[in-house]
This record gives C-alpha cells, structure tokens and sequence, in this order.
C-alpha cells in the first residue's frame, strides 16, 4: 500500500483530505502537534472511513520526531498542511508565524531529502496573487503582494519549494492555492472547528446561528459588485480533499514544480451566501452592514482550466451542499469538537 504523510492532519483540510485518501486505498499516516485541534479528529475519521490511520502527536519542526517517522515508515509523498493559518493573527504574531510555518516546511524537507521522499504536496493559498484586478486568477499569473504576515509565509513557502526543486530537478513538488475551503464531511461528524472567535464568512455564519455570535457585520456594501458586497470563490472541503488525492496521484509520477488553483471558478457574493444559508437553515440571520475590512478585494475567484486539464478533477458540489453540509456539522456540534 502506499503511504501518504499528512502533517496537520487533524486540522480542518487535513482531515477531510485524509478521508478522501483513505477511500482512495492509501495508506494514511498522520502527524499533527494538536495546537489547533483535537484527537477526537482522528477517531471520526477512522469512524467515518471504517479504516485505521497511523497518528503522531508530532510537530512538523522537530527534526528528530520527523525522523523516528520517516524511519518507521515507506513514505512515498507528503502533504504538508501544518502551520499557522489566521490572517488578523499572523500581523500582531509576526515572528510565530515565520517561525513555524517557514520551520516546519525547512525540517520537513530536510528529513525528506535526507531519507529520499522527494514528493510533496504543499497548502498554498490564492493571497499569493495579493491583489490583483484581473478575474479569474491564473497560475502563471505574477505573484503579488502580500497584505500580511500569514501571506508571505505562503509566498516564502513557494519560494523555498522552488528553490529545493532547482537544486535537485528529481523533486516532484505540487504548490496547491486554495480558494475558499469552506463546509463538512456529509456525515457532520468532522467540520471546521476554529478556536476563539473566527473572522471567516462561513464560521461566523454559523456561529451566529446556534447562538454563539450575536450577529454578522457585513465588511463594506460599496464595493463595484451587483449588490455592493464582496464576491469569493467558495469550494466545499470535500472537492477540496478531492483535489488534493488528484495531486498526490500526479505527484508520484511527474517531477517538477507543478501549481493548481483550487476553487470552483465561481464567485458569491456575501449577501449571496447569507440568503442561500438562510434558506438552508429555515430562519433569518441577524446581520448588520459595516464598514469595508482592511485588505479585502472585491472580487476573487480561480481560474480552473489548469487543475482539470492536468489534475482530471473539477470542483462538483454546489453552494447549497456547502451551506447544507457546513449546518449538518455545526448543528450536530454546535460547540465543536469540545
Ligand atoms: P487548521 O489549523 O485546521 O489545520 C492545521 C493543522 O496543523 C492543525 O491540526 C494544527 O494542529 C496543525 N499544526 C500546526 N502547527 C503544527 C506543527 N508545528 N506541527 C504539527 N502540526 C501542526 O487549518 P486548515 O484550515 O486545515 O489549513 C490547512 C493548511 O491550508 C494550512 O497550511 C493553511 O494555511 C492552508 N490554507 C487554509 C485556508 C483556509 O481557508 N482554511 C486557505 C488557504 C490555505
Ligand atoms: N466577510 C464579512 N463579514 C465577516 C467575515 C467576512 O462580510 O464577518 C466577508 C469578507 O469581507 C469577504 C468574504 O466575506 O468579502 C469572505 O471573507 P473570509 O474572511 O471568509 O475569506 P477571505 O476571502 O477574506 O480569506 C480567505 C482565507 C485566507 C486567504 C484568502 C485568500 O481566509 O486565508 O481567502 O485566498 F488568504
């Protein structure tokens, strides 16, 4: 069987890719220093794929623990989604940011090198692209630049990917960019389960919807969008977990540095999800407008040809499904995992 490394695996994306991979047939090795989720995690996903994952309560930094996993095990490819992921976090936590999401991909490669596991799958995000005007995103597009601390790291992290792979041309090296991963496994037993209060569209919706969070602030009804709010790509988690099984499968067998946006190619506005959330959930929710949120664009979304070309995999599951599936998952946990 083939052995995949998830490092951060217990998180949000890693957990659902790690379902989709098991269902796949590989084998799934995972490797997550819990500081932002639960082992609970690991349980429901051997509870939801009836099968059995092999769990390191590691950090993806310490060369030593990466070690004593890379030597226990046959590892043919890695995906690397541990890190440090909150925006408004990242420009007041600086230093914790470049610390561990540019340590973790450097101590990772270099146990990798060293024990010639040269295939990797690395979360990248569409912020690489900072801010630009022309819609949908391609990736042979220039980077930009980024609007905070969080960003670069992504950009640096591609940077240093591409770097190791003009060294040594055998590495196979995958830079996802994602959109916005947002909704649950069908099942509702594994969500997005963010720790303090969230900044993100669909959190926040949801939050507010079992009580948590009095209401939403729409940021800014003035941007140059038909109904004035801002417009994202949206991707269900599930395509997303896809997607990522579609690039481990072409990562085994190409070399090179390969990148792929991952999105729908579609764009909702704010007022968009709200209404179809609303009507998914049967009620109102309570929303005021507020003023625009410093570094949003208006509009983004994904330029999608590459990944189905190359990648053989397209985004499938609507709005709705987001919306139903995000909603199984937190009326079922309607405080998370805790
Ligand atoms: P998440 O926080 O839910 O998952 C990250 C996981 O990594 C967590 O389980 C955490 O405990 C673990 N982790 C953090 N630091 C670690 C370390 N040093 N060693 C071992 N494990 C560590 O985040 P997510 O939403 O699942 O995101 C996964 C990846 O995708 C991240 O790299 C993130 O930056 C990237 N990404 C996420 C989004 C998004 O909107 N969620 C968008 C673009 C890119
Ligand atoms: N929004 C609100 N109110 C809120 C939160 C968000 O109106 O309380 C709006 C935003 O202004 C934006 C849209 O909802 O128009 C989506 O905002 P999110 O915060 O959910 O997502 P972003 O597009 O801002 O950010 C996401 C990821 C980042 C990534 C970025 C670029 O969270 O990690 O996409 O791909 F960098």
């Amino acid at each position: 069987m083939t052995e995949i490394l998830v490092t951060g695996g217990a998180g949000y994306i890693g957990s659902h890719t790690c379902i989709s991979l098991l269902d796949a047939g590989y084998d799934v090795i995972i490797l997550d220093n819990l500081s932002n989720s639960r082992f609970a995690v690991v349980s429901r996903i051997q509870e939801i794929s009836g099968k059995t994952v092999t769990f390191y309560p590691y950090d993806a930094a310490n060369e030593l623990e990466l070690e004593k996993v890379f030597a226990r095990h046959d590892i043919s490819c890695v995906i690397h989604f541990a890190g440090k992921k909150a925006v408004g976090e990242s420009v007041h936590m600086p230093i914790d940011y470049y610390r561990i999401n540019l340590n973790t991909t450097l101590s990772l490669c270099t146990v990798m090198q060293k024990h010639n596991v040269k295939n990797i799958v690395f979360s990248s995000s569409a912020t690489v692209y900072g801010t630009s005007d022309i819609m949908p995103l391609q990736e042979d597009f220039p980077l930009g630049e980024c609007t905070n601390p969080y960003g670069w790291t992504k950009w640096m992290n591609e940077r240093i990917l591409r770097d190791i792979w003009n060294s040594d041309p055998s590495w196979s090296i995958h830079l996802l960019r994602y959109f916005n991963p947002v909704g649950a496994h069908s099942s509702g037993r594994i969500g997005e389960d963010p720790l303090g209060i969230p900044n993100n569209l669909f959190p926040i919706l949801l939050q507010t919807a079992v009580g948590r969070i009095p209401k939403l602030i729409i940021h800014g009804n003035d941007y140059p969008t038909p109904d004035g709010t801002g417009i994202r790509d949206y991707i269900h988690v599930m395509d997303l977990a896809e997607g990522h099984v579609a690039s481990v499968k072409k990562c085994l067998s190409d070399s090179g540095v390969n990148i792929f946006n991952l999105g729908t190619g579609k764009g909702y506005s704010v007022l968009e999800i709200l209404t179809t959330f609303e009507k998914t959930i049967g009620r109102r929710i309570p929303c005021e407008i507020g003023p625009r949120r410093p570094g949003d664009v208006a509009i983004c979304y994904a330029g999608t040809q590459k990944a189905e070309t190359e990648l053989h995999w397209k985004a499938s599951r609507d709005i709705l499904s987001m919306c139903k599936d995000a909603w199984n998952w937190q009326s079922q946990n309607p405080f998370g995992y805790e």
